[in-house]
């Protein structure tokens, strides 16, 4: 039997990762693995356990990582997401648990847990898989690497309009503001940054519809399959 088609999508945050890949993975017939959600799962238990911001006990947020029970589970809208059997799916997305994730995402131990669970899921049945360190750590042998990225201020614009879609709007400074935070945290970290290499291929997303972003990358999967 061959490998399971793993495809990767990396790139900051606004890119339009999340319905890119989403639309790939219906159209590929492979599950979708949304791997941003899984820190943000694990930055949500540590506030819940009275951490605070910036992360000073990085041991304990690592035990958090190692025993949590966080479940992806499919629907018609992505995925669900469940911490030891409670759907999180909407709180992970307020702003607060983004810096969480991205503050939790910088230790080594979370990440050697986390990544852990993407390669069992990956290796079960493949998938689309989005995040910031999928081509490089998680399945770096895979040859299917897109970088998705665009102007910044459409990513905070992106943002702004899903903060407010989800009933939790934000004023568009600030949302550009935190975004710039996070880009800068999630680019120098010291383990996996993201990190833009020469075996992926570039994908801007500023004013192109998500279907032409969709149809580019399936075209260039099938090509290569
Ligand atoms: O994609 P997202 O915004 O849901 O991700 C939340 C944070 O998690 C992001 O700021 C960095 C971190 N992350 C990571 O370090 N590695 C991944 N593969 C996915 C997300």
């Amino acid at each position: 039997m061959s490998a399971p088609l793993i495809v990767a999508i990396d790139g900051p945050s606004g890119a339009g990762k999340s319905s890119a890949a989403r639309a790939l993975a219906v159209r590929l017939g492979v599950p979708y693995i949304d791997t941003g959600a899984m820190y943000r799962a694990v930055g949500l238990a540590a506030r819940d356990r009275g951490i605070l911001l910036p992360i000073e006990d990085a041991e304990a947020v690592a035990s958090i990582a190692r025993h949590a029970r966080i479940e992806l589970i499919p629907d018609a809208a992505g995925n669900r997401v469940h911490l030891d059997g409670r759907d999180i799916s909407e709180e992970i997305r307020r702003p607060e648990i983004s810096l969480y994730a991205s503050a939790v995402s910088a230790i080594p131990a979370v990440r050697r847990s986390l990544v852990a669970e993407q390669q069992r899921l990956g290796r079960e049945r493949g998938g689309v898989m989005e995040g910031r360190d999928i081509g490089t750590r998680v399945f770096p042998e895979t040859p299917f690497k897109f970088f998705l990225t665009a102007d910044p201020g459409v990513r905070a614009e992106r943002r702004a309009a899903e903060l407010s879609a989800r009933g939790t709007p934000q004023p568009l400074e600030t949302v550009r503001r935190e975004m710039e935070q996070r880009d800068r945290d999630d680019g120098s970290r010291a383990d996996s940054p993201l990190t833009l290499d020469g075996r992926y291929v570039l994908i801007d997303s500023t004013g192109r519809p998500l279907e032409a972003v969709v149809a580019e990358i399936e075209r260039r999967v099938r090509e290569a399959i």
